[in-house]
Order: structure tokens, then C-alpha cells, then sequence
């Protein structure tokens, strides 16, 4: 039995093609399809689980999105992490209800949300942005699907200005020169917390890796996550022709107590900055092609 949805509750409506739309649920309002037009009323009433037809009869399927579903209709004007990596941060960092977990750059906040879903209302998640168009754009984001209590925003540089918390659960960095940051980092969190940074580049990784062994951080893990999608057809099951390749590299610390202060390590010439690459903007690595993202968004 399809279940009633509330004023206000998100829903993803979808149609005979396969096109998605993400709405909140707004009883007043009627939604504007190829296929004619479908009242808000009626899409409460089918439920979810339930199917609504525009009024050409062109039926729509009607569902509660995931939090995998949240994170792809993330308004971005950054990259936005990829599930496939968010899951695996997850858990390695240990998220739960309770948790307080510091997190850098929010970008668009597609990280900050899954972050804020499983932290539960009784964690929080603090997230540092220091571009503001970028910090208005996440609370936006963060809003339009009911999770803004659960985050506190900063519009700082973490770089210069470091964290304002202490004791925090775990911690993860998505900026461009996060090797950086890293003298910030045992201020902030508990002792033996994990902390994780994703990287576009082996360079970055490498930088990163060096800056780690400089630090009282221990258990280092470097690796990537590849997702090799088949095509459903039981009887010539067989691997998509085509898959996304690259997303980012994923680093993991733990920051234990050092008795000593941990300044920030030099900045090696040749690690200042590299504006050739193309990939090392603040926007991290640019989107795969729409031909070649199997998960991108409309
Ligand atoms: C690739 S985006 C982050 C995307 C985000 N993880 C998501 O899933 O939507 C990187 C962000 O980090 C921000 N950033 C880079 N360096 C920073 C710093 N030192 N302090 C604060 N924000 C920083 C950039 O402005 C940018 O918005």
C-alpha cells in the first residue's frame, strides 16, 4: 500500500522515459511535464510507491528518494563526490548517530549531506567553505532536502584560520592542497580519529602522503574505487561498454597525540602550485563528459 506524502516531504517523480524530477512536496502547486501536467495533490495521494498520471494520461512513477538519489540532484556548481566514494568514506571514518565530524570544502555539499543524514539529530556535521557564492549554494542545498540543523557552516579558510572545534569524532578534506591544512588537524579532533582526503591526482597524493609521514598521523591508506556497471539483459549478461574510468584517490589517517607541536611543514618548490594541470582548480577535478557518466544528473 502506497504511503501518503506530506507537505513538505522530498519526492522523485518519474517518467514513462525514465526522466527524473526531485520536488518537496508542495500541495498548492502543480508540476509542468512533456506530458502534460500533474498536480501535487495527486502525487500525495499515489504515494510513494504509487503512479500519477499528467492529465494526457501519461503515467509517472512516484518514489522517496535515497540518500544516493539526494546526493545526485545536488544543485552543483562544484564536483560533487561520488557515492561510490561517500559510502566508503562512511564507513571508514566511522559515521554514526552522535558523531561530530569536521569537513572541508563543502563545494556544493553533495559529502556534507550524506555526512548529515547518517550523523542523525543528535551529531553535527561542521563543514569550511571559503567561497562564499559556493557557501550559499550548499546551504541552499542543504535546506531544500530538511538537513540544515544537523550542520554548522563556516565561511573560512581553513588554511589560514584552521578549525574552530575541538574533539571532533573524525574528519575529511576535499580541497586542492589539503597537505596544507594538516597542522590544524590534531587541535581539532580526538585522539586516534580518523581523518580522510580525497585527491584528483597521484601528485596530490604523493604531496599529501609526504606532508602525513611529517605528522603524528598513523595507518595510512591510499587506494581508489572503481565501479564496473553490467547490463541487466540475463541472457547476454555482460559489462556496460563503457564506464567512468576516474573520479578521485582516497587517503586515510588516523591523528594520534604527538607530544611535540606539529608546525606546518615547508612547502616544497615544486609543490606550490600547479595552474597547468587543468585538474588542480578549486572546483577539484572536472566532471566526466555527460557521454561518459552513467551517473550523472539532469
Ligand atoms: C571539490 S569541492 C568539494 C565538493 C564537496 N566535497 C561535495 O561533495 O560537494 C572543493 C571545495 O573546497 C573549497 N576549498 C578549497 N580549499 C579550501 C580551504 N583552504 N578552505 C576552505 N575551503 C576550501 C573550494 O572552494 C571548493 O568549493
Amino acid at each position: 500500500m502506497p504511503t501518503r506524502i506530506e507537505e513538505g516531504q522530498l519526492v522523485l517523480v518519474i517518467s514513462p522515459k525514465g526522466k527524473r524530477f526531485m520536488h518537496a512536496m508542495d500541495l498548492a502547486k502543480e508540476i509542468h511535464t512533456h506530458d502534460g501536467r500533474i498536480l501535487m495533490s495527486d502525487i500525495a495521494e499515489a504515494g510513494y510507491g504509487g503512479i500519477c498520471r499528467s492529465h494526457l494520461g501519461h503515467p509517472y512513477r512516484i518514489l522517496k528518494p535515497t540518500v544516493y538519489e539526494l546526493i545526485k540532484g545536488v544543485k552543483r556548481q562544484t564536483q560533487i563526490m561520488y557515492p561510490k566514494e561517500i559510502g566508503y568514506v562512511l564507513l571508514k571514518l566511522g559515521i554514526q548517530p552522535g558523531c561530530r565530524v569536521i569537513e572541508t570544502g563543502t563545494g556544493s555539499a553533495g559529502l556534507t549531506l550524506a555526512l548529515a543524514t547518517y550523523v542523525g539529530d543528535t551529531g553535527m556535521v561542521y563543514t569550511y567553505e571559503r567561497r562564499e557564492e559556493f557557501y550559499k549554494l550548499a546551504a541552499k542545498n542543504l535546506a531544500r532536502v530538511g538537513l540544515s540543523h544537523r550542520v554548522t557552516q563556516h565561511l573560512a579558510d581553513i588554511e589560514t584560520d584552521g578549525f574552530q572545534q575541538t574533539e571532533a569524532d573524525a574528519l575529511f578534506l576535499d580541497v586542492r592542497v589539503p597537505q596544507d591544512c594538516l597542522h590544524h588537524i590534531p587541535k581539532a579532533v580526538r585522539p586516534g580519529a580518523m581523518c580522510g582526503f580525497l585527491l584528483p591526482t597521484c601528485n596530490q597524493v604523493s604531496d599529501l602522503l609526504r606532508g602525513l609521514e611529517q605528522g603524528p598521523f598513523t595507518e595510512l591508506e591510499a587506494l581508489e574505487i572503481l565501479v564496473r556497471r553490467y547490463k541487466t539483459v540475463p541472457d547476454r549478461l555482460r559489462p556496460e561498454d563503457r564506464m567512468v574510468a576516474h573520479t578521485g584517490f582516497l587517503v586515510f589517517a588516523r591523528c594520534m597525540e604527538k607530544p611535540e607541536p606539529f608546525e606546518r611543514p615547508a612547502k616544497p618548490e615544486a609543490a606550490e602550485s600547479d595552474p597547468d594541470t587543468g585538474v588542480e582548480t578549486d572546483e577539484g577535478f572536472g566532471p566526466p563528459s555527460a557521454e561518459t557518466d552513467p551517473e550523472a544528473t539532469e
